[in-house]
C-alpha cells in the first residue's frame, strides 16, 4: 500500500473480532516496525509487552472498560524505563515520552499495513494498569492499544476529520 494512502486510511478501530487472534508471524512485523523506531542518543528505553494469554487479557481488560475494548485479542502495552531515556543536560528533559510515542506511532502504521486495527489508548486507570503488570518504579506507561481485526461486517468509518494544511502551516 502507498504510504499516503495508508496515513490517510488508518483509523482508530473500536470492533474487534475476540475470536480471531493474530499469526505470531504477522504480529513479528508489526513489533519489528516498532523495535526500528529512532529513539534519541538511540537509547531505545523500552519494552513491548504484548498480551494474549486469557488469564493476563482478564486482569487487563477492567482498566479500560469500554465494551469494545474487552474483545480485543491482544493488547500492547509499551512500557519505558525512564532511567534509561536520553536526558538534556541544559535542563534536565527526559525524552521518554516522545521515544514512547515514536514507537507506538510505528506499530500503529505496521499494524495498518498488516490490516490489523489499533486504537491509541490513554484513558485507562493507570494505577489498576501498573498494578497488573507490575510497573516497577523507573518505569512509564503512557499509552496501550488494542490489536486484532475487525468484527465481521466492520466498516471504515472514513471521516477523518482535521484542520486543514492551510490552518495549521506558518511558512517563515
Ligand atoms: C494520545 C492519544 C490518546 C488517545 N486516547 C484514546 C482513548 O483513551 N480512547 C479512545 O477510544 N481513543 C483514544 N485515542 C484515539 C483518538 O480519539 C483518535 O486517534 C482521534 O479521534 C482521531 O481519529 P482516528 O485515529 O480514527 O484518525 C487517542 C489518541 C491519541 C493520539
Amino acid at each position: 500500500m502507498d504510504f499516503y494512502d495508508l496515513v490517510k486510511h488508518r483509523e482508530s478501530v473500536r470492533d474487534y473480532d475476540p475470536a480471531r487472534t493474530i499469526d505470531g508471524v504477522v504480529l513479528n512485523r508489526i513489533l519489528n516496525a516498532g523495535r526500528l523506531a529512532p529513539s534519541a542518543s538511540n537509547r531505545q528505553p523500552w519494552t513491548f509487552l504484548l498480551v494474549s494469554s486469557p488469564e493476563k487479557l482478564a486482569e487487563i481488560r477492567p482498566c479500560y472498560r469500554q465494551p469494545w475494548f474487552q474483545n480485543a485479542p491482544h493488547v500492547l502495552i509499551i512500557v519505558g524505563d525512564k532511567s534509561r531515556s536520553w536526558v538534556r543536560s541544559y535542563d534536565g528533559y527526559n525524552s521518554i515520552e516522545t521515544d514512547l510515542a515514536i514507537v507506538m506511532d510505528h506499530i500503529i502504521l505496521a499494524a495498518e499495513y498488516e490490516n490489523v486495527g489499533t486504537c491509541w489508548i490513554e484513558a485507562y486507570d493507570p494505577t489498576m494498569l501498573s498494578e497488573a503488570i507490575s510497573l516497577k518504579e523507573n518505569e512509564v506507561v503512557y499509552s496501550i492499544t488494542p490489536l486484532g481485526y475487525q468484527n465481521k461486517g466492520y466498516k471504515k468509518l472514513a471521516n477523518k476529520q482535521r484542520k486543514p494544511l492551510e490552518d495549521i502551516l506558518k511558512i517563515i
